[in-house]
């Protein structure tokens, strides 16, 4: 079997930032997308930057507001309260996770659900589940699915295999594909024969968080395999695929880097576009 066409997810992602800066520079206003970050995690900080960097090439606004890893939870909200209010905000992003001592959930509530670039937002959720069109989409799987879509003409009836079940990926993602007639198994790290699962799936999305732990023998023979993992080990980063094994036998894969990483990042801005026609009752 040939080996696997490697998808270039940053030339797609730059097609799809191209695309939109067009659009930005069509409106009166700049998009605004205000990202907080609680603590000092490295990983997060590199995210944001990036972050703030695409929005900015691109012509929105993007300002980073840095919180103390002590802040109180009360503090956090209120200041989640201030961006829903502000009318020059469009968006409103809290990179994830959070410290122990701040519940997520309460602090993911509080967002405005029509600010809510990342959809994490149980309201966001609700409609994701529902299939609705004014669902806001959590950005990894909103390029998971698009990557998918652009390198298959069909993706109903196919079986999709998703590993993990995190709320940021696996979930919504298990979602997506079933809202296009997939039929959609999600494995974990307590299912058993997990590799049994894996090998019946036409699509394979790892997302798990453990580097390079999906093996060349868990794939079907030309399966589609996208790999959502970023696994820093000494200071080398890896994805959740064997990749140079699975390669053989998959008929596609991403890789990591380059692969998914640049897609969520287009994908955000993508949200916050939206948002701001939404908000504004545009019609792009
Ligand atoms: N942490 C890891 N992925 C994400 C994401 O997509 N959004 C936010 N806010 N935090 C994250």
């Amino acid at each position: 079997m040939a080996e696997a066409q490697i998808i270039d997810g940053k030339a797609l992602a730059l097609t799809i930032r191209t695309e939109l800066s067009k659009k930005v520079a069509a409106i009166p206003l700049k998009p605004n997308l205000a990202v907080v970050l609680v603590g000092n995690d490295e990983a997060s900080l590199i995210y944001d930057r990036n972050k703030q960097k695409a929005a900015q090439a691109m012509g929105m606004d993007c300002e980073i507001y840095h919180l103390p890893e002590n802040v109180a939870e009360y503090e956090l909200l209120e200041l989640i309260s201030q961006l829903n209010n502000d009318t020059r905000v469009n968006g409103v992003l809290v990179q994830l996770p959070l410290p122990k001592h701040i519940n997520t959930q309460n602090v993911l509530m509080q967002i405005n659900p029509e600010k809510d670039v990342d959809g994490f937002n149980p309201y966001n959720v609700g409609l994701l589940q529902a299939n609705s069109p004014k669902a806001m989409v959590p950005a990894t799987p909103k390029g998971v699915l698009y990557i998918l879509k652009h390198f298959c003409s069909d993706l109903s009836g196919k079986y999709a295999v998703i590993i993990g079940r995190s709320n940021i990926v696996g979930k919504p993602m298990a979602a997506l594909l079933l809202n296009q007639n997939c039929t959609v198994t999600i494995v974990h790290s307590k299912t058993q024969n997990i590799e049994k699962i894996v090998q019946q799936a036409d699509i394979v999305i790892a997302a798990c968080g453990k580097p390079q732990v999906v093996k060349a023998d868990w794939i079907k023979d030309g399966a589609f395999v996208i790999d959502v993992g970023i696994n820093r080990v000494d200071g080398k980063i890896y994805g959740d695929v064997d990749f140079e094994n699975v390669c053989k036998k998959a008929s596609y894969i991403t890789p990591v880097p380059g692969g998914v990483g640049p897609m969520t990042i287009a994908m955000l801005l993508e949200n916050t576009f939206d948002a701001f026609i939404r908000q504004n009752h545009l019609d792009v």
